[in-house]
């Protein structure tokens, strides 16, 4: 790989140790994928926010790197932590995941990474331009840079991130080049999909179409694919599968026509997500049965202050039923906003909690949940939580419908 004098000066260890592990870590990466340089970036989403996913050694990684002189050069956020502050002991999270957490935030903080500890960095100010390079972790998060915001992420893990903004540099391969970001086959959208809970549905379908090439969507749902939609469909694409970009013929910013999101080439293939696939996606993630109903999850990805508002609205000052765990996530921006407004105070005066900065994913959910309370049953509106709370949690059956159906159910006490 050709390096710049700069770049080379940081590789052989000029501008101290974190720098030029940083430097040996993504030139070891370009040389793996063939990228032939490295580009110079202003932007960077970090992987590993919860010692969940580093585990000790990680922490203790990021730690060196903060000890030995690394600090971001360029702008950087951090996906979810384990910790809620306010509400991680009543979860149950144990004293020892709190202290590696705030290990792991003291280290972020000293190489200058913003802990705001988000899945969805680009509704708190981490928003590249259309073609802009970046690096970025987090499946849903990369899916929608490349796909909603037309900019150009590989998918990233937790070195390759914490190495980019070390160095503000990222090799340049895969996805950062133009004959690499075509779509190769088409959904087209027939079912009705206007809410997000329907976006999250879509998504996991054609995730589950997709294995790793890059889709096509072709339909008059584009007409409802806001940012908040788009994201619930990013997440679900990423829990079937690992799909990084997406287009939306007529919306997305590559997607003019589908002709255009295809290059020129005929599709591989052609998918119909009809009202029949929609009813068979949202059976396969609905894996309860009866009615008990022990906790609702809402926010994956994290909500938006229009999503909280919605929920605020549905619930319109009825309250949660009694041993019902209602959890909505989101960011500390988000929240800071809704403590402001009031909706947090109006969440919480109805029994649910607003949790920022994690998410049950990213806290010892297992641990956390024999520890606190007898949870047996979750409903969601999100594939992508359906999905990895069944597996990660002991295949914990999973009751997954609209927002709305998960808030009425919430003030019920059960699902019918
Ligand atoms: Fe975010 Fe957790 Fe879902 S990290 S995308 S809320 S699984």
């Amino acid at each position: 790989m050709q390096l710049t004098k700069e770049e080379q000066a940081m590789l052989d260890g000029e501008l101290g140790p974190a720098t030029q592990k940083a430097m040996h870590i993504l030139t070891a990466i370009g040389d793996i994928y063939g990228a032939q340089r490295m580009a110079r970036i202003s932007r960077v989403h970090v992987a590993s926010g919860t010692p969940v996913s580093t585990g000790v050694g990680g922490v203790k990684f990021i730690e060196w790197m903060a000890d030995n002189g690394g600090r971001a050069r360029v702008f950087a956020t951090v996906n979810p932590s384990a910790i809620d502050d306010r509400y991680w002991r009543e979860l149950g999270v144990p004293q020892e995941y709190h202290d590696l957490q705030m290990r792991l935030t003291g280290a972020y903080e000293r190489l200058n990474i913003v802990t705001a500890y988000s899945c969805t960095p680009y509704l708190i100010g981490n928003v590249p331009a259309k073609g802009e390079l970046l690096s970025s972790a987090e499946s849903s998060a990369i899916c929608m840079y490349n796909g909603f915001f037309g900019a150009r992420t590989n998918r990233q893990g937790n070195p390759s991130t914490l190495s980019s903004a070390i160095t503000g540099r990222v090799p340049v391969y895969g996805l950062l080049l133009e004959e690499n970001r075509f779509g190769s086959f088409v959904v087209k959208v027939e079912a009705r999909c206007e809410t997000a809970h329907d976006f999250a549905t879509l998504g996991y379908y054609t995730g589950a179409v997709s294995g790793n090439r890059v889709p096509v969507l072709a339909g008059d749902f584009a007409a409802h694919a806001t940012v908040d939609n788009c994201k619930m469909m990013a997440a679900g694409m990423n829990s079937s599968a690992a799909v990084a970009h997406f287009h939306i013929a007529g919306l997305t910013p590559e997607a003019p026509s589908v002709a255009a999101a295809l290059g020129g080439k005929a599709p591989e293939e052609t998918f119909v997500f009809d009202e029949a696939a929609r009813r068979e996606t949202e059976a396969k993630l609905c894996s309860a049965s009866g009615e008990r109903l022990d906790m609702v999850v809402l926010g994956c990805p994290h909500v938006s202050l229009l999503q909280v508002q919605e929920i605020v609205s549905l619930l319109g000052g009825r309250r949660i039923a009694p041993g019902v765990v209602f959890q909505i996530l989101t960011s500390d921006a988000i929240k800071a906003v809704c403590d402001r407004q009031g909706y947090t105070e109006s969440l919480e005066g109805a029994g649910a909690m607003l949790l920022s900065r994690t998410c049950p994913t990213c806290y010892p959910l297992g641990e956390a949940i024999s520890g606190a309370r007898d949870i047996r049953s979750l409903a969601t509106d999100s594939s992508k939580m359906a999905h990895y709370i069944a597996a990660d949690s002991g295949r914990m059956p999973v009751y997954y419908g609209s927002t709305e159906e998960c808030v009425e159910a919430a003030v019920r006490g059960n699902w019918r």
